[in-house]
């Protein structure tokens, strides 16, 4: 079948959204099964982590369109052996919009398969948005993300209390990133962060670099954890001070969740008001959400 290009360009269709808050955002729930093509998150590797949801619906699909080698092929064989599989790797929105667009206009099964979740550093909006504009609907079902399965490796949490208030998921300036926009310094700055740095792997020893410039602590946990949940996976840990010529020795450029911060050690930490006095103070709601 020939490919018919897309009508408009992605981002007449990202300007077209503005302002306009869909309905189907009342009326639907993550993890619901709706109409249109799914932008299923693959989770981080180990075909396990998958959700139930896009397990399901990898079963149906007659096409995936997956992120290559972020997303492990053992996933691909074992949940969509019946799908023909394409990976998006080297293909430009120009490419992809009308592949699967036309694909689900024949009346076939559609699913994008993102790694890890969709909405990290996935660029999945865009491909939604030039979609939802020629027609096709779209939803998201989410994943796990890279940050979960690495403090899981590191039997951790990112917050911890009395350790670690708030997380940040970041990544380093770059060919992205301008440098005014890197705020890995000031996330390690506040002291209470769990800094998870994406898309950072080939520049930790710079990223250390600027930290140690900066003035922070050299003795910061850092750890790097290579293809968390893959069968290869591999723990490197460190300090701001030692992090970087370790993952140099290692060999890695690619693939690993840098975590900054004291939670990646798991330890000093107080324990929790929820299971401690607040524990019978009935259910009020902030009873409820004060900790999980
Ligand atoms: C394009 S981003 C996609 C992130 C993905 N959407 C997620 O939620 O994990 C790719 C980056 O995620 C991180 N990453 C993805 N999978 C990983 C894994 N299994 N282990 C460690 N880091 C991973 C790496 O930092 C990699 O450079």
């Amino acid at each position: 079948m020939t490919e018919q290009p897309s009508e408009t360009d992605p981002q007449t269709a990202i300007d077209s959204v503005a302002g306009n808050r869909d309905d189907r955002v009342y009326e639907y729930s993550a993890g619901d099964e709706q109409e249109g093509i799914p932008f299923v998150g693959a989770g981080p590797g180990n075909p396990r982590l998958l959700t139930v949801a896009g397990r399901e619906l990898l079963a149906d699909a007659d096409l995936v369109v997956h992120a290559g080698s972020l997303v492990n092929s053992e996933l691909l064989d074992e949940y969509c052996a019946d799908a023909e599989t394409v990976s998006s790797i080297g293909k430009d929105l120009e490419e992809l919009i009308p592949l699967m667009r036309d694909v689900y206009e024949a009346g076939d099964t559609v699913v994008r398969l993102h790694s890890g979740d969709p909405a990290i550093y996935g660029a999945a909006l865009e491909q939604m948005d030039a979609l939802e504009h020629e027609g096709v609907p779209t939803y998201i079902v989410p994943g796990v993300t890279s940050a979960f399965a690495a403090s899981a490796t590191m039997r951790t949490q990112l917050t911890l209390n009395e350790v670690a208030n708030h997380v940040a998921f970041t990544r380093p300036q770059g060919k992205t990133l301008d440098e005014d926009e890197d705020h890995i310094s000031e996330f390690v700055g506040m002291g209470d962060v769990t800094t998870c740095i994406y898309l950072g792997t080939h520049a930790v020893s710079e990223t250390m670099d600027r930290l140690l410039e900066d003035g922070h602590d050299p003795e910061t946990p850092v750890a790097a954890i290579y293809h968390a949940s893959w069968p290869d996976e591999d723990v490197i840990e460190g300090t701001i001070a030692t992090i970087g010529e370790k993952l140099e020795d290692a060999g890695y450029r690619a693939s690993a969740m840098v975590v900054i911060g004291d939670a990646v050690g798991g330890e000093d930490y107080e324990r929790s008001f929820l299971y401690g006095d607040w524990a019978n103070r009935g259910s009020s709601d902030e009873t409820q959400e004060a900790d999980d």
